[in-house]
This record gives C-alpha cells, sequence and structure tokens, in this order.
C-alpha cells in the first residue's frame, strides 16, 4: 500500500509538460491541467490531490482483474528475481513455452501457435508481416491486399494505423494506401435510414465480397476485424455479420485476421470471443492488454496449424520469418500473463461478466431516456453511451464534438472516469465489478449527461 504518498500536484503537472501523450494536441499542449493517476485498488482510481474515482475504461480496455492485485505483485517480482530477461532468438524461456502452451489451449479451433510481441499494434503488424511471408512463401507474391473497416481501430505502427479508419485519426499523418483497403463500418446506428438491420447487414456482407472481386482473389490475403469495434464507439456489428463475413473469405481464399485485443480475457465473459461469441474460428486471433491485465506489456498473435502447416516440413519452400522483438516472450511479461489467466480461471471471471454483464448493459440503456442520448449499445462489459443533440443520430457527428469530454469532466467531478470519443462516452470497467458498483457508476453517469445537457443547454448549444 501506497495510501500515505503526498504529491506536488503543480510540479507533477510541470514535469509531465516533457511527456508527449499519445494522441498529443501540440497546439493545447500544457494549457488544461491534466488528472494524474497517484494510486489504484480494485475498480477505483485516487489523483494527486486525493479525489478516488470509478475507473470507467479500465485504464485502456485493459485492467481486467482490477487495480493493485498482490499476487500479480508476487508473480512478477519473483520472476524479476528468478531470471529477468534473456535473448528469446534461439532459446527459451519456461514463462513463455507455458504461456504459448496456455494460449494454444484457450483458443479456439487449430489456432496452436504464438508469437508474442510487446502490444496490439506489434501484434497486427507482426500478423500482416506473417500474411506477406506465407504468400510469399506459397508462391504468391501478388496476393498482399488488406480489407479492413471503417471506424476500426487497430494501432498506431504504420501498418496498423492504415488498417485504422476513424477518420479523425487520419489527419496530418501519412498511411499505406497501395494494399490497405477499407469497406464500411458495420454500425448499425448509422445505417442509411431506408435499411432495416438484416438489409444493412446484406449491404456490408456484399460490400465485402465486391471488394474483394474488384481487387481480385488472387490479390486479397486478408480480412482484419475487430468483433466488437471497441475504440470506434463499441459497435456491436448485426447478427451473423461475422460468420458471414468469414464465409465471404472462406470463399475467396482470404484469411480471416480476428483483432481481440479487447474482446479477449474476459470482456464479453469468455476468453477469446471470436467462436464463443460470434461463431468464427479465424485464422488468426490477435490479443494484447487483458492478457496480462495491463500490469506489464504483451501482445501475442495466435496462427492456426494448417497455416503453420504450409510452411513447415521438407517440401516447404519457406525460410526464415525475419520478424521479433528484444521483448518477444519476455518472462517476466509472460509470468504476469500465466499468473493473471490463472486468477481469471480460479476466481470466475468469465462467470461473473457472463452474469453483471446483461445488468451493466441494463442499466446503462435507462439513460436512453435523457434527451441528449441517442443511443447506448455494448455487449458484456464493454458499452457506449453516444449523444445526438439534435436527435439526429446521423448528425450528431458534426454537433458539438466536445459533449464526451464535457461528460468525462462532469463525472470526473463526481467520481468517474469515463473515456469521451467524440459525442460518444465508452465504458470497459474492470471485470472485477459489482452490481452495487455498476449502480454506483450508472447514478454519476446520469448526472454527469445531465450537467452537460444543462450547460450545453445554458449556452445555447443545444436547443432541446
Ligand atoms: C482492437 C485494437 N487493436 C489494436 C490496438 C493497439 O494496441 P496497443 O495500443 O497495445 O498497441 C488497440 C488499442 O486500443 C485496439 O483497441
Amino acid at each position: 500500500m501506497i495510501s500515505n504518498l503526498h504529491f506536488d500536484t503543480e510540479q507533477i503537472r510541470e514535469q509531465d509538460r516533457h511527456w508527449i501523450h499519445p494522441w498529443e494536441n501540440f497546439k493545447t499542449a500544457g494549457t488544461t491541467p491534466r488528472t494524474i493517476i497517484a494510486r489504484s485498488e480494485g475498480i477505483y482510481l485516487t489523483d494527486t490531490e486525493g479525489n478516488r474515482l470509478i475507473d470507467g475504461p479500465a485504464g485502456m480496455w485493459c485492467v481486467n482483474i482490477g487495480h493493485g492485485n498482490s499476487e500479480m505483485a508476487e508473480a512478477i517480482a519473483e520472476q524479476v528475481r528468478r531470471m529477468p530477461y534473456y535473448s528469446p532468438w534461439s532459446l527459451g524461456n519456461v514463462p513463455a513455452a507455458e504461456l504459448s502452451a496456455k494460449l494454444a489451449a484457450l483458443a479456439p479451433g487449430d489456432l496452436d501457435h504464438v508469437f508474442f510481441t510487446t502490444g496490439g499494434s506489434t501484434a497486427v503488424d507482426s500478423a500482416l508481416r506473417f500474411v506477406m511471408y506465407l504468400n510469399n512463401c506459397l508462391g504468391r507474391p501478388e496476393k498482399k491486399h488488406i480489407i479492413s473497416r471503417q471506424d476500426a481501430y487497430h494501432g498506431a505502427t504504420y501498418l496498423a494505423a492504415s488498417c485504422s479508419g476513424k477518420p479523425r485519426d487520419k489527419v496530418l499523418l501519412d498511411f499505406e494506401t497501395g494494399f490497405i483497403h477499407h469497406i464500411g463500418s458495420p454500425n448499425p446506428y448509422r445505417r442509411p435510414a431506408e435499411l432495416s438491420v438484416e438489409d444493412f447487414c446484406d449491404a456490408r456482407i456484399a460490400e465485402l465480397e465486391a471488394k474483394i472481386l474488384e481487387l481480385g482473389p488472387d490479390r486479397v490475403a486478408a480480412f482484419i476485424a475487430e468483433p466488437v469495434l471497441a475504440s470506434g464507439g463499441v459497435i456491436v456489428p448485426p447478427p451473423g455479420y461475422h460468420k458471414r463475413c468469414l464465409e465471404v473469405c472462406r470463399r475467396h481464399d482470404v484469411l480471416y485476421i480476428s483483432d481481440e485485443v479487447v474482446t479477449a480475457f474476459g470482456r464479453l465473459g469468455h476468453f477469446f470471443a471470436s467462436e464463443a461469441v460470434f461463431e468464427v474460428v479465424p485464422d488468426i486471433i490477435l490479443t494484447a492488454k487483458g492478457i496480462t491485465s495491463g500490469y506489464l506489456p504483451l501482445g501475442a498473435v495466435l496462427i492456426s496449424d494448417r497455416l503453420i502447416q504450409q510452411l513447415s516440413g521438407k517440401e516447404a519452400e519457406s525460410g526464415m520469418f525475419a520478424n521479433g522483438f528484444t521483448y518477444s516472450g519476455h518472462p517476466v511479461v509472460c509470468a504476469a500473463a500465466l499468473k493473471n489467466l490463472e486468477i481469471m480461471a480460479r476466481d470466475g471471471f468469465m462467470e461473473h461478466v457472463r452474469e453483471v454483464g446483461p445488468y451493466f448493459q441494463a442499466r446503462l440503456r435507462e439513460l436512453a431516456d435523457i434527451p441528449i442520448v441517442g443511443e447506448v449499445r455494448g455487449m458484456g462489459l464493454m458499452a457506449c453511451v453516444e449523444c445526438a443533440l439534435d436527435g439526429d443520430a446521423r448528425d450528431s457527428l458534426e454537433v458539438g464534438y466536445d459533449v464526451g469530454a464535457r461528460i468525462d469532466r462532469h463525472c470526473q467531478a463526481l467520481g468517474l472516469l469515463v473515456r469521451p470519443l467524440g459525442p460518444m462516452c465508452v465504458m470497459s470497467p474492470p471485470l472485477i465489478i459489482t452490481k452495487a458498483q455498476i449502480d454506483e457508476l450508472v447514478g454519476i453517469l446520469r448526472k454527469g449527461i445531465e450537467a452537460a445537457m444543462a450547460e450545453l443547454r445554458a449556452e445555447g448549444i443545444w436547443k432541446g
């Protein structure tokens, strides 16, 4: 426990000015006081001023088992004492070997092979490099095109960022556009008004097939998709969408890559969601975040035995897959992941999420009666409250883009950290959250949204 530590917030903020944060806005950097988190326990954070906040986003979709778990601290310290690091190139280590076998056992189908990375973005890049390598080995070097989707988020390395499809992330940076393509987002909330959800789903499936045919099936290598588009605003695609995408991919010999960086390790009540929730056994699954509950950075690419078999054996033309990182299979990080998975299984995390998830979703949906709330959606322990100031979902992006930030500001003052994304507030609390804590979270969120609404009305921005 470090509860008695005292912090000089102003001094820390001054030091913090040297830190270029992710998605830094250089124009305004340092001009708005940043909340500095100093301690955390369970689902709660404490800032340097001593304010207690519910951790609405679980860090960044990752602190699944909750903060301050002393078993994790012990496991990490023990591995540091035993053997902190050795090169993964030609040598093995005990935790990484054990973890790869464990992941192979938990993963669906024949996804038996694991490539360790340092996080989600490097998992995306490694998967795409693997696909390129595979097709080069198989003598089809032209089969390189990748299809992704609008609203997707796949990370911040060059290839991963190029696969992402959020318009606001696409300004002032360069992206690979030669072989990475995007089809429409499967967001039922923003579907054309004249389409039913079923017709909308049909249209998105047809669009995927049309894109493959346009590019040429012999040139398309893979389709990459998050089961639920997380940072795009917790977009749950229409029923059957993923299964039908997989069928299209199979028809045209296109690999299906499921980006489970957010959805794996319990957020939807299963270790992996692809098959258990969406009835899809992909060729490749990407994971990170919840694999260590964010205690240490780790990513993993799970690859099917079918693909590895094509590269193995005497007849195979393959050579070295020259891709990897100094910290691939880092023993301390893998020891943390093993302990995390042990805790999740032993303490019934999947069962708990399957029990409280529907309650979380039902309580949050009560917020739909607030006039500026356009839609509440989600699944398991991930959800999004999307505001629509003019009552028209399709126009909400143009209206008051800072609505989420205003709600976050009010919620923070009331004891809840939310993740604002434009007009959306995203929620993905630690999986240990109880029903009483869900009540606390929803109660604060309601007050925060109502306070923001009153403010918007007073400023004449919302006319309701
Ligand atoms: C679905 C998805 N894929 C990939 C990433 C990138 O992971 P990282 O930030 O660990 O590189 C993220 C991060 O939020 C994500 O949500």
